[in-house]
């Protein structure tokens, strides 16, 4: 069985605006295996959320290939990579993303109406998702009603209710203080251990460092790809 549940080879992503053409990504080559926990860093329009968006369905690339879980999603259609984006990827965002005004049991049972669960079992699931991270007891809490901290654990844990193949964070601690933003690099340790793929987009260097491995970008390239040897967890 292909380990790698992640798979580009060369691609490309061009945007046409008027006369000019602009090359977010050039060539990246990246393979990742299941089970592991990547950080991209780079500078800012370096193409990190360009590659984000298209490792997590949202766009495709203008050349190249993308494997994802052993699907070429490279040239799907929207519809066709709308479903493989609900059932493979699921997704944090700085912003948090949540439904104002419903609980948090909701917002997590929220991406299971898709999957066609009656409610008992989505209430189930969701529970059980946000048992995951701590949050069983803020169940009936609507967001205004959470910190910032227990907003990020609702969204990830409605990432998470799917049993996706990857976890994309697209700077999930932009918006927390920085010990709020270290328990959830917590969270995602212990997501991590139990054998979740994560992939995290960050400015912070002490943030990267929760993951196992370093993705640089620069002007569309991959910089360095390497093995974190400055782990901030070590009791994982
Ligand atoms: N929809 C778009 N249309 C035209 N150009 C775009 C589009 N999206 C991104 N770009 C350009 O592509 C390049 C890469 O952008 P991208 O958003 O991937 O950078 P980034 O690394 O995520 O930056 P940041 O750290 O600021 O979020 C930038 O030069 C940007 O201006
Ligand atoms: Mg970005």
């Amino acid at each position: 069985m292909n380990p790698n549940v992640i798979e580009t080879t060369d691609i490309a992503k061009t945007y046409v605006m008027g006369a000019e053409v602009i090359h977010a990504l050039r060539s990246v080559s990246i393979q990742i295996p299941r089970g592991e926990y990547v950080a991209f860093m780079g500078p800012s329009g370096s193409g990190k959320s360009t590659l984000m968006n298209i490792v997590g369905c949202l766009d495709t690339p203008s050349k190249g290939q993308y494997i994802l879980n052993g699907q070429d999603v490279s040239r799907m259609s929207d519809n066709q990579l709308a479903e493989v984006r609900n059932k493979e990827i699921g997704f944090v965002f700085q912003s948090f993303n949540l439904l104002p005004r419903a609980s948090a049991l909701d917002n997590v049972a929220l991406p299971l109406i898709y999957a066609g669960l009656n409610k008992r079992e989505r209430n189930e699931r969701a529970l059980e998702s946000l048992r995951a991270v701590g949050l069983a007891d803020r169940a009936s809490h609507r967001p205004n009603e959470l910190s910032g901290g227990q907003r990020q654990r609702v969204a990830i844990a409605r990432a998470l209710v799917n049993n996706p193949s990857v976890l994309l964070a697209d700077e999930p601690t932009g918006a927390l203080d920085s010990k709020t933003s270290h328990e959830i690099m917590d969270l995602f340790e212990a997501l991590y251990a139990k054998g979740n793929t994560i992939i995290m987009v960050t400015h912070e260097e002490d943030i990267a460092r929760y993951a196992h491995r370093i993705v640089r970008l620069r002007d569309g390239l991959v910089e360095s790809d390497e093995v974190n040897l400055q782990l901030a967890v070590h009791s994982a």
